[in-house]
């Protein structure tokens, strides 16, 4: 059975241009409901942790440069379903090929600059949501 929790982060970019409130709107209106949230910025290090299952493709340093560049803001997001519907919310890495009505397609400036990252898998989001939050920072504990 799909799990009912993903985890997103609203990208340097968008945050520093001031999206944030937007996205987070956009996000909420489509179903989803914030069980965590904090704003804050990685180190370069911790930016290559994260991403560590893409190190040695040719994106990979521009990835962890782009996502250590400024602040970010980390959520756990509750929903049904909540990892693939999430995915078809975000639209295309490319924003170029994105849907209208996806936040990329209405946030995303190029292919690093895409705005928002959202789990691949319920196994990455349960990774993804400890890599950010302690079980204290959660609203409910069984999530
Ligand atoms: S792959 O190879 O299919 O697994 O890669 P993909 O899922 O498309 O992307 C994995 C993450 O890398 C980001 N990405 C890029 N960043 C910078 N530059 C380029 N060219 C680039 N291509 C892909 C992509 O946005 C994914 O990050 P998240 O945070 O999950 O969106």
């Amino acid at each position: 059975m799909a799990g009912n929790k993903t985890l997103t982060i609203i990208k340097p970019f968008a945050v520093k241009n001031g999206k944030l409130g937007a996205i987070l709107h956009k996000i909420e209106e489509s179903g989803y409901r914030f069980a965590a949230i904090k704003t804050l910025k990685l180190e370069k290090h911790e930016a290559e942790e994260f991403y560590a299952e893409h190190q040695g493709k040719p994106f990979f340093d521009d990835l962890t440069d782009f996502m250590s560049s400024g602040p970010i803001t980390a959520a756990i997001l509750t929903k049904e379903n909540a990892v693939e519907d999430f995915r078809y919310l975000i639209g295309a890495t490319d924003p170029s090929e994105a849907q209208e009505g996806t936040i990329r397609k209405m946030f995303a400036t190029s292919k690093t600059r895409n705005a928002i990252h959202g789990s691949d898998s319920d196994e990455s989001a349960d990774r993804e949501c400890d890599f950010f939050f302690s079980r204290r920072e959660r609203l409910k504990t069984d999530i």
